[in-house]
């Protein structure tokens, strides 16, 4: 086995890291780890953790010291000049930081369970500058660029760099026998009798031009093809990787038999455009492959605030090229697939015949497609994809919605809220559920006041349960005064990923909530009986993004009631005779 396995490309840096100790060194390591102090790791750290530990980053055997990050940074080399594009650096609080002592200290880094996968030997501790971090990596500072957006804002601010002993790679109970560690997936190539294998790269669903293109790719180098797409961290809003391996899976059937292989890569994406693909070209290599794919856009993060694109659509393969003799891999260029209509055929965008028609669907149609329930053409994708597709992405009037009041103590909320609740009954088809401002009160926030602190508190919650029923397609009616704009935007963001999300402004002016008064606890504010009172004592921010803004004084809640159905009706929540078809 060993005598086959070396026919196989060399991992970068010649060596393929495994960090995964024996037993007995982490049976050592577990007894010693209750004096040292513990890390718990972000989502994405988990993410880095697993592909170090395993060698997928390669020749890496650790979290990165300052002068390897710094060479990083600027010129995408290891401070042993070895070629590395990427920071995989292990941020902390200034808190954590302050306790270690680099050269002796020793961290447990683990899960979210709070399981111990590795124990960082700290060998230094600093204060990155991350503007000149997302600078040097993604050439910006937006907070539109993911990558950039999370060196700036979502990372903690010190680093801690030093090498990792595994005691585990972390769990995962899903898709077991795709989940193939560099050394796995090699020895599958050897077993297979692959020895030029292409990778390609996708955080996407494949369709017809995926399995167009690949195909090509693979026929063009005569290589067997691994289709190896990243199930760690990708784009937000993008298509959940549950459903996007069942529909890889269903691709399989398309290639010629033996000749493609379906592996899941736990990486967190950073959305890096050219370098990216240089790190994506780099880990394909650890596992294996010889030659990479790089298409059109290659892990694009998208626009800036001024709509141009972060890259040149080629960019990605222009730096790949220039580095391809450091990075040893075969870079296999795609120009976009576009469909020919009259030839019923898939080309590259730089192959179509002078004034042929050509028919695209980009991923922003295809998502308002399966939203409105309109149909999927076949010469886009397989409708066994469309079907797997439509499974989990129903059309908008079979997703689940929140309806979210805000207004002053009086206003109307509830009223319209239970004018509504009915509406959605008489119709059927999903759950209601509606969480009122004294119910929550009453029965998820009995302890909490009326402070900031505990108001957010209490609209946190309300979020939650509102957005556990909409991910589970139910309607959910939410009526607290919720007066402070960005835990009303949390909320927002909270909910949208899973299904509708519409705000509902109760625009009463105070004058005349007070002089309803209905529970007489204006009176009561204004006499300092009760205090923080909102409206009298405590500030309402009004909403700057409410769906629908309702004006009790000219509407009756049946009207009101109308208007947010309407509303619904428009964008497609409610379908005909709200049937769920
Ligand atoms: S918040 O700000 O969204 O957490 O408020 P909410 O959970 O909707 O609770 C508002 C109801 O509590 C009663 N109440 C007060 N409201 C505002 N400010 C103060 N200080 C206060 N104290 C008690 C009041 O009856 C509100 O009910 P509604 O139905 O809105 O009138």
């Amino acid at each position: 086995m060993i005598a086959t396995m070396s026919h196989l490309i060399a991992p970068h840096g010649g060596e393929l890291v495994e960090l995964i100790v024996p037993p007995e060194r982490a049976a050592e390591l577990k007894s010693h780890s209750r004096e040292w102090p513990s890390w718990d790791l972000t989502a994405r750290q988990v993410c880095d953790v697993e592909l170090l530990l395993s060698g997928g980053f390669s020749p890496l055997r650790g979290f990165m010291t300052r002068a390897d990050y710094e060479g990083v940074v600027e010129k995408m080399r290891l401070a042993n000049g070895t070629l590395w594009p990427m920071p995989i650096t292990l941020d902390v609080t200034e808190e954590f930081a302050k306790k270690l002592t680099p050269g002796s200290s020793k961290v447990a880094l683990r899960d979210g369970e709070g399981v111990m996968l590795a124990v960082l030997d700290v060998e230094e501790v600093w204060q990155p500058d991350r503007t000149a971090e997302a600078k040097g990596v993604f050439g910006t500072t937006s907070k539109l660029h993911p990558g950039a957006d999370y060196a700036l804002s979502k990372s903690h601010p010190w680093y801690v760099g030093g090498t990792l002993e595994g005691l585990q790679l972390p769990s995962h109970y899903d898709f077991r026998s795709l989940r193939l560690t560099p050394a796995e997936l090699r020895k599958e190539f050897a077993t297979l009798g692959w020895r030029r294998a292409v990778a390609f790269q996708t955080r996407n669903p494949m369709h017809r031009a995926h399995q167009e293109l690949t195909f090509r790719a693979a026929k063009q180098v005569e290589a067997n093809l691994l289709i190896h797409p990243s199930v760690g961290m990708t784009k937000p809003g993008d298509v959940d990787y549950f459903t996007r391996v069942r529909c890889y899976q269903l691709l399989l059937s398309k290639y010629p038999h033996g000749t493609v292989q379906l592996a899941m890569l736990p990486l967190a994406m950073r959305m890096g455009g050219p370098r990216e693909a240089i790190w994506h070209g780099i880990i394909r290599k650890n596992h294996g492959c010889t030659h990479f794919i790089v298409g059109r856009d290659h892990a694009g993060p998208g626009k800036d605030e001024n709509g141009k694109p972060f890259y040149g659509p080629y960019e990605a393969q222009e730096l790949f090229r220039k580095h391809e003799a450091d990075i040893g891999v075969t870079m296999v260029p795609f120009n976009m697939m576009v469909y020919l209509e009259d030839q019923d055929q898939y080309v590259p965008d730089n192959e179509v015949p002078k004034g042929a028609r050509v028919l695209n669907i980009s991923g922003t149609e295809l998502r308002q497609r399966l939203n409105e329930g309109r149909d999927i053409p076949d010469w886009f994708t397989y409708p066994e994809v469309v079907h797997e597709l439509r499974r989990s992405y129903p059309p908008r009037h079979r997703q689940g919605v929140t309806i979210f009041f805000t207004g002053l103590s009086g206003s109307g909320k509830s009223t319209i809220a239970n004018v509504l609740i009915t509406k959605f009954l008489e119709m059927g088809g999903r759950p209601v559920t509606l969480l009122d401002g004294d119910l929550v009160r009453k029965n998820l926030s009995s302890e909490l006041g009326f402070s900031k602190e505990h108001r957010d508190i209490n609209i946190r919650r309300i979020g939650y349960v509102a957005s556990e029923i909409t991910k589970n397609g139910g309607i959910a009616i939410c009526a607290p005064i919720a007066p402070y704009d960005s835990v009303r935007r949390q909320v927002r963001e909270m909910i949208e990923p899973v299904g509708g999300f519409v705000l509902v402004h109760v625009a009463t002016p105070v004058e005349v909530c007070e002089q309803r008064d209905r529970k007489g606890l204006y009176a009561k504010a204004r006499a300092g009986i009760i205090k923080e009172f909102t409206g009298i004592s405590d500030p309402y921010e009004v909403p700057p993004n409410a769906e629908v803004v309702i004006n009790t004084a000219d509407l009756s809640p049946e009207e009101a009631a109308q208007e947010i159905i309407l509303h619904l009706e428009q964008q497609g929540f409610i379908g005909v005779n709200g049937e769920p078809s």
